[in-house]
Parts: structure tokens; C-alpha cells; sequence
């Protein structure tokens, strides 16, 4: 049975599957930091064979994983190109900076896609002055722009043009699969425009902890030392590997289920006059309330009375599906809000 989880905050509010509990508990385990533990080599083993790639590394997060692909294709000095409002430039206590004396060229997308003519104009002339531009990052599903997906067509025109300048190519993938299953095709062919993925298993695969780098064997070798210097050698880490297992191969498909609810909640609520901000395309809504006279704390009262956890800002707000609703839950919601609005 799926255990409610009615928290609409983020999708890294997901409790782990009642298997993914089993298999914590029976996890076969050894030291990963000797290449030991069974079920973290698994993970890898299978992350690397649904990417495509030949090589993968368990990571403790999104943010490490991002960390740790940018050390991998850059040196000291260097600058990197990515999306203006990207995760990793703006929330990830810039890391790239103060580990990998980075420096950024943030370039505003259109729905997260990087225009090429902007990036070729962020690379500038190599041989030129300033600093060289070894890296460029992009984010699918971007989460700035509501969660879009980029396109494989779209991740190849930015690829081709970092290739052109023998750069690397990194992609924040913490949502690539909800990315896969809205273009109804498989992740490798995501994958394929890029030199580094990472992937997070924590959100919408409801795995407790986690996330993975995929690429060539060469740059997950330069990969793993900077987990190890960032502290992600984990040791007995098959606990927390074996729900990731399960969430790349049991979680995916059934992330087609909270696209369809999201559009289930996007439909009701405009029924009732509340707004969508920015288009549905995956798992993520952001509404506005100001037509029906609300406010943030009147959202988050309406939410808390019909037992769900929104976090209300001043006009709107961001609504984040996942497991642990179901369609039964979003019809109860929207009846319930009906009589509220
Ligand atoms: C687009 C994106 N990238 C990276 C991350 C970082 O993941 P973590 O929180 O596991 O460090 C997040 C987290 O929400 C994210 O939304």
C-alpha cells in the first residue's frame, strides 16, 4: 500500500516505497570505499546501463553529484556556461566557486533551453583574453521555468556547439526521468547530448537518499576522487543503494501517474478561478490565487484544513506531485477547495 504523502512542497518530500524499506533492511553490503558493497555496485551497474553510459558513481545528493561532475571536466580558473535561474548556479551555495575557483557565465534560457547563439556568445574567442570556458551545464527538467523538459533536438544544438569548442557537458538531471516520460522516450536519448548526467533518486523515485553520475569510465574516475575529497565515500552505503535500485527500475514508469494528476489539479483549480503562472508540462504547478481574492496564509489555512502541506507565498505558490498522492487525493482536494474558495 502506498503511504499517504499529501506535501505539496517539493518532491524531495517523498517517503521510500514499503520495498524500498525491505530492501534497506536485507541490503548486501561491503566497503564501497574498496569497491566492496554489492547493492552500491548494482546501482551503478544498472544507472549506467539505463544512461547509456559506461560508467556511473552513486553520489549523496543532487548537489554533490553536480559538484563533483563540474571538478571532473574543469581545472582551477575556468568558467562554465549555464541557464541564468539554474539550481546549480543559484542554489547550490556555489560550490563551483569556492571548491573549483569557477567562474560562472549564467545565460538566460527560454523555458530553460540555452539559445546557441547566446552560448557561442558566452564562450567568446579561446584563444582571446579571459578566462577559458571548459564546461557547459544544462538542467532537465528545468525548474525555474515550471519543470520543463529540454528536448533531445534541443540538448543537441548546445551540445554540438560546446563540442565545436571541446567543451564538457554537463546536465543537472535531478528530474531527467520526469523529462523522459513527458517526451515519452528513454533517458539514454537524453543522454546522449551530454558528457555527465546527474540524476536524482530522491525525488519524484521516492528513494530515501541519493543521486547518480553517469558518463564515460575516464570522467567518472575524475568524478569519484572529488566524492572522495567531498566526503562521499560511504562505506556500508548498500543501506541506502539497494532503494535506489529500486527506484530506477520500479519508480519510473509510474511518474507518467503524477504528470496525469498534476493535470487533473491544474484543470480543477482553474476551474475555481485559481491561475496557472506558467504552462504544466511535468509534475509541477505554479498557481495564482490573486483572482479569488486569496492570500498566501488563506492557501496554506485551506490546504492544512483538508490535510495537505502548501507553504503559501503572497500570490501564488508552487505545487509539487508525487508518490504518495493519488488520483483519489486530488479529487477529495479540489471538492474540498470548492467549497472553501
Ligand atoms: C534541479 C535541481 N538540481 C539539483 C538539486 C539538488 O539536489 P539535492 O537536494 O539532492 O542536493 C535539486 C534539488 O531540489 C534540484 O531541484
Amino acid at each position: 500500500m502506498v503511504e499517504k504523502n499529501l506535501d505539496f512542497r517539493s518532491d524531495t518530500t517523498t517517503w521510500p516505497s514499503p520495498e524500498m524499506r525491505e530492501a534497506a533492511a536485507k541490503a548486501a553490503v561491503g566497503d564501497m570505499g574498496y569497491g566492496e558493497d554489492p547493492s552500491v555496485n548494482e546501482l551503478e551497474r544498472v544507472a549506467a546501463e539505463m544512461f547509456g553510459k559506461e560508467a556511473a558513481i552513486f553520489c549523496t545528493s543532487g548537489t554533490q553529484g553536480n559538484a563533483v561532475s563540474m571538478l571532473a571536466h574543469t581545472d582551477r580558473g575556468d568558467s562554465f556556461i549555464c541557464e541564468a535561474r539554474a539550481h546549480l548556479y543559484t542554489i547550490e551555495r556555489g560550490h563551483w566557486s569556492v571548491i573549483g575557483s569557477l567562474i560562472p557565465k549564467p545565460v538566460p534560457g527560454v523555458e530553460g533551453f540555452l539559445p546557441p547563439e547566446a552560448v557561442r556568445a558566452a564562450i567568446g574567442r579561446r584563444r582571446g583574453a579571459g578566462p577559458r570556458t571548459s564546461l557547459l551545464c544544462m538542467e532537465n527538467t528545468h525548474l525555474s521555468s515550471g519543470g520543463t523538459p529540454l528536448t533531445p533536438e534541443q540538448m543537441k544544438i548546445d551540445f554540438d556547439v560546446a563540442k565545436e569548442h571541446d567543451m564538457g557537458v554537463h546536465t543537472d538531471g535531478a528530474r531527467i526521468f520526469n523529462a523522459a516520460v513527458a517526451l515519452g522516450i528513454k533517458v539514454s536519448e537524453l543522454a546522449e547530448y551530454s558528457d555527465t548526467i546527474q540524476a536524482c533518486l530522491s525525488k519524484g523515485l521516492a528513494a530515501p537518499v541519493g543521486s547518480v553520475v553517469v558518463g564515460s569510465e575516464e570522467v567518472i574516475a575524475e568524478a569519484k576522487y572529488y566524492r572522495s575529497m567531498l566526503g562521499g565515500n560511504m562505506r556500508q552505503a548498500g543501506i541506502i543503494a539497494a532503494p535506489g535500485v529500486i527506484a530506477l527500475t520500479k519508480m519510473v514508469d509510474r511518474l507518467a501517474e503524477d504528470h496525469a494528476n498534476a493535470k487533473v489539479l491544474a484543470e480543477g483549480l482553474q476551474k475555481l478561478g485559481i491561475k496557472l503562472r506558467l504552462p504544466l508540462k511535468t509534475n509541477m504547478l505554479f498557481i495564482d490565487y490573486t483572482d479569488i481574492g486569496w492570500k498566501g496564509e488563506d492557501w496554506s489555512n485551506a490546504c492544512n484544513e483538508l490535510g495537505w502541506k502548501s507553504r503559501g507565498g503572497p500570490t501564488g505558490t508552487r505545487l509539487v506531485i508525487h508518490y504518495g498522492m493519488e488520483r483519489e487525493d486530488i479529487d477529495a482536494l479540489l471538492e474540498g477547495l470548492a467549497k472553501l474558495v
